[in-house]
């Protein structure tokens, strides 16, 4: 397993479990490593730079009107593409202030990089030096934050996660309304507990796509956090968050069938 040393993963506010009604905030940063690429490694201090100064203002510009947006900005071979997107229940105000910070981060962690997308809570963005428009991204998945637990029933605590992710990733992937983002909580699995889960996906890609990079987050988190109830699984195109504690400032997108066999009422 490589575990990249771009990840920055890292909760703005550590929120104790008793105070869930107060929403943490998340952000998961990875940049584009510049060895699966052919172009530059850098656009620091060329004929690039001034061109993401201008990518970045244009989308935090025009993304909080339309949602989303994908830009090209430069002439060949100086371009550089980017992405951004709001989530479809935050106001025009939290999506430019959500945008700022999130290409401030953004460019702050992956200085020296070909490319990268931030993801926080509200928003998500992402440039390149390189037209990945519509394309599913096959650089690596990573993962971070498996707080490894075994619980009593680990074949029906499996289920019952596998169920709330495939739920959730569906509804993200190809429900058009919630704009690739769709969170759940499984109130049922162990010890009263409850597990929240986040997905997103950036919204170049088409549902199939979405769909599949969840699965393969998934399938990555999965074999690799067994059993784990914290874990951040993605790539460049899109991102699934399990997690105990409710790290995601948005309504639930899913919450489970009630399960007649259920001791909770
Ligand atoms: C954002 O502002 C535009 C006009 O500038 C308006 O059409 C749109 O409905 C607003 N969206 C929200 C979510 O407030
Ligand atoms: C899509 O999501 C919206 C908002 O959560 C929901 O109201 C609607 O019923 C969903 N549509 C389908 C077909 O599931
Ligand atoms: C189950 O929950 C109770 C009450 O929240 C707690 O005191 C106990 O330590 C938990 N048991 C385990 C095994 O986590």
């Amino acid at each position: 397993m490589i575990i990249s040393p771009h990840i920055v993963i890292s909760l703005l506010t550590i929120v104790p479990l008793t105070t869930l009604a107060f929403p943490a905030q998340s952000i998961s940063v990875k940049c584009e490593n510049p060895n699966y690429y052919s172009t530059k490694y850098s656009m620091r201090g060329y004929s690039e730079e001034p061109n993401l100064d201008l990518l970045m203002s244009s989308l935090i510009q025009t993304t909080p009107r339309a949602g989303f947006v994908a830009s090209i900005i430069g002439e060949p071979p100086h371009q550089v593409y980017g992405l951004a997107q709001c989530r479809s229940d935050v106001s025009n105000e939290s999506c430019t202030s959500c945008l700022v910070k999130a290409s401030q981060y953004l460019l702050r962690s992956c200085p020296y990089e070909n490319g990268g997308i931030a993801y926080f809570d509200q928003c998500a963005v992402r440039y390149s030096a390189d037209n990945f428009f519509f394309q599913l991204s096959t650089i690596e998945q990573h993962f971070a934050g498996c707080m490894l637990l075994s619980p009593p029933n680990e074949y029906q605590f499996k289920k019952q996660i596998f169920s709330m992710v495939k739920s959730i990733s569906q509804i993200a992937a190809f429900n058009k309304t919630v704009r690739m983002f769709a969170t759940g909580v499984n109130t049922q699995v162990y010890n009263s507990s409850r597990v929240y889960g986040m997905v997103q996906c950036t919204r170049d890609l088409s549902e199939h796509q979405c769909y599949k990079c969840l699965r393969q987050s998934f399938y990555r988190l999965s074999s690799v956090c067994v059993g784990s109830w914290e874990s951040t699984s993605g790539s460049l195109s899109c991102i699934l968050k399990i997690s105990r504690v409710k790290v995601f400032d948005s309504d639930l997108t899913w919450v489970p069938p009630p399960d007649p066999d259920s001791m909770e009422s």
